[in-house]
């Protein structure tokens, strides 16, 4: 086989075999393709497409590229929740706790944050001294211990997508539906879970900005999660402002816990508990959402969610005190108020530019492996919808420059548009996408 004939084929628009797929992912994985046949062969395939076989033969491949987890040694069926990354998206902090009190385990790998999206394993690690690397054995005993385990990605799940994406992102060929769906759905089978509810975000925050290529994203991956025999849904949400009101690692961490003492924001309970409700139900923990929502619901007000939260966070050698006083959490020097020009009603605020701004403030990384400072971000007072006077506080960013803070409060201010009338509720759940293994 000739990488060469491969991409004559695919830039005619031909149909790939799974053979040349394999072997193509096998070599570009172990050194033998070089990345500019690789590259090539990315924009074709973002000019012609992959047909749904296609796509799934891909995913597969990059699945089998490395190790897959055996999670048979976990009693149960086992779920996780993946979300393809917004701003103040602190959802499965939330999530996680709430599902495994329910008695149904959590067996969920993460990512950190790059770029203006934050990541669940960044966050965790504001609890001094969690720890996200555990080993195989480890991870099953906590899930079969607590009910939760959190880890990062190792380096072997899945290492084909990591060096196609990294490829993918300097060959503007990241935004093609299959490529997205496959590099995503390989790492999530690799990951091993019986259940795979996927939060499928749309907006100015998101990478999907239309709704719909965020349904054409979310039924690929579900007919991918179908083929591959796993229980499956996709949520798809609304990513056009920041989800809650903290944009930054600790501050998500204390809005997540918050949320689990029954405080936390409507529209992010509202994505809690859809996805939680879609995972309840494809474990058959319950028949109907009204259900779901209402064991969710009172797992949080017995205050049963928050104490697995704390015994998760021991597990993983965090210090659980944290839960329980949230003034410990590590605070930026300097809080700078953003206030409103003029009066009337917010109705719109761009994720994207707060995201930004957070990771100007050192909350976020420019490329992988920068250091990041956890203590700032932004606690935004105002929403869309909310009517605001003129001087009254939008926002306040937490820094630890002040000169940064100056600059910050600025571009923080940018994000808002603020109107004359007031904007229509847009509804947070945009669509559900169920698989059917029937
Ligand atoms: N997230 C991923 O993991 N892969 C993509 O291609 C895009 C978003």
């Amino acid at each position: 086989m000739r990488m060469y004939d491969l991409i004559e084929k695919k830039k005619k628009g031909g149909v790939l075999s799974k053979n040349e797929i394999r072997w193509m992912i096998d070599g570009f994985t172990n050194g033998e393709l070089p990345d500019y046949q690789m590259s090539a062969m990315m924009m074709a395939i973002c000019f012609r497409g992959l047909s749904a076989r296609e796509t799934l033969d891909l995913t597969v491949a990059m699945r089998d590229s490395g190790d897959s987890l055996d999670l048979s040694g976990i009693h149960g069926i086992k779920a996780d929740k993946h979300s393809t990354g917004g701003v103040g998206d602190k959802t499965s902090l939330a999530l996680a706790p709430i599902i495994a009190s329910l008695g149904l385990p959590v067996a969920k790998m993460s990512g950190r944050g790059l770029g203006y999206t934050g990541g669940t394993i960044d966050k965790l690690e504001c609890f001094p001294n969690f720890s996200s690397d555990l080993t195989k054995e480890r991870f099953i005993e906590n899930v079969n211990q607590v009910g939760l385990a959190i880890a990062g990605q190792t380096a072997n799940l899945a290492p084909a997508d990591k060096k196609l994406y990294a490829l993918r992102d300097v060959t503007a060929t990241v935004d093609q539906m299959s490529l997205i769906a496959s590099s995503i759905m390989s790492k999530k089978l690799a990951a091993g879970s019986d259940i795979i509810v996927l939060d499928v975000k749309t907006g100015s925050g998101a990478f999907m900005k239309k709704l719909p290529d965020a349904e054409e994203l979310a039924e690929t991956m579900v007919s991918i999660g179908v083929m591959a025999g796993k229980k499956i849904a996709a949520v798809i949400t609304e990513m056009d402002q920041p989800l809650g009101n903290a944009v930054g690692n600790s501050l998500e961490v204390i809005e997540a816990v918050e949320a689990l003492s029954g405080k936390g924001p409507k529209d992010l309970m509202e994505v809690v508990y859809a996805l939680g409700s879609q995972i309840l139900l494809l474990a058959d923990v319950c028949q109907t959402q009204e259900e779901a929502i209402g064991l969710m619901c009172e797992s949080v007000a017995s205050g049963a969610a928050k104490r697995k939260l704390a015994e998760f966070v021991e597990a993983q050698g965090g210090d659980a005190s944290y839960v329980y006083d949230t003034s410990k959490f590590e605070r930026a020097v300097y809080a700078v108020k953003v206030l409103s020009r003029k009066e009337g009603f917010v109705s719109g605020i761009q994720a994207e530019v707060i995201g930004n701004v957070c990771m100007m403030c050192g909350g976020g990384r420019k490329k992988k492996g920068d250091a990041i400072d956890l203590s700032v971000g932004i606690l935004l007072q105002k929403k869309r919808g909310d009517f605001v006077k003129k001087g009254e506080t939008l926002a306040v960013v937490y820094v630890n420059s002040q000169e940064k803070g100056e600059l910050a409060a600025q571009q923080v201010a940018s994000a808002y548009t603020i109107g004359e009338t007031e904007p229509q509720k847009e509804a947070m759940v945009k669509k559900v996408i169920k698989g059917s293994n029937e």
